[in-house]
């Protein structure tokens, strides 16, 4: 047999590798983290504010890395499978940095994280199996969504917490290219309840990780 063809149970097994991984482990970015790392609010509840913040910043990556992850299980092209992958794999970085800057604020990732990321598998499965162009339109939505909240974001950090900051500027950057990309390989248009239903999911998804 072929060792490069996977069977289910080994696609099942590499996904729950991967959510294992993206939940509970500390790969280091490919790029460095943006932004001095000695900077940090002096306030014990404006820092636990920031911390509330990237939590759920980290949780959306967490999100991401599972949405593209079952999207890419679904795949029909190979090229399409191969863009998924990734962009999951750039997603990486922005994972490993808003992990280090809750480390840097004396804070953790949501407890939900593994749950994030498996109920994404199911909704990124789902769009897959709409077709590719569909898949692509529904990444394209994704990150149109993210670079949305994560402007919303820069407006509620603290003006003089530049490390947190430089990581959302950084991260809302790539999340335009990344949108550009699924654009550019062929994304198709969502039908209209479709972005409105995201954004009630991202909605729960942000408003508990904030919390817990
Ligand atoms: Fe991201
Ligand atoms: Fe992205």
């Amino acid at each position: 047999m072929d060792p490069r063809v996977l069977s289910p149970l080994d696609r099942l097994l590499e996904l729950a590798d991967a959510g294992l991984r993206a939940s509970f482990g500390r790969s280091p970015g490919s790029r460095p983290t943006p932004g001095n790392p000695t900077v940090t609010p002096a306030d014990p509840g404006l820092r636990r504010h920031v911390a509330g913040l990237m939590r759920v910043n980290h949780a959306g990556e967490i999100a991401a890395q599972g949405l593209y992850h079952g999207q890419a299980l679904a795949a029909r092209a190979v090229d399409t499978r191969a863009a998924l992958r990734q962009a999951a794999a750039e997603e990486g970085d922005h994972l490993a940095w808003c992990r280090e800057r809750l480390d840097e604020l004396g804070s953790r990732p949501s407890l939900l994280d593994p749950l994030w990321y498996a109920g994404s598998v199911a909704i990124g499965a789902l769009a897959g199996l709409a077709g590719d162009r569909v898949s692509l339109g529904f990444m394209a939505e994704t990150e149109r969504q993210v670079e949305g909240h994560l402007a919303d974001h820069l407006e509620r950090l603290p003006a003089d917490d530049s490390r947190s900051r430089a990581i959302v500027q950084q991260m809302q950057a790539d999340e335009v290219g990344h949108g550009r990309a699924a654009v550019a390989a062929g994304a198709e248009p969502l039908p209209e309840p479709v972005p409105k239903l995201m954004r009630l999911t991202a909605g729960i998804m942000t408003g508990t990780a904030y919390w817990i």
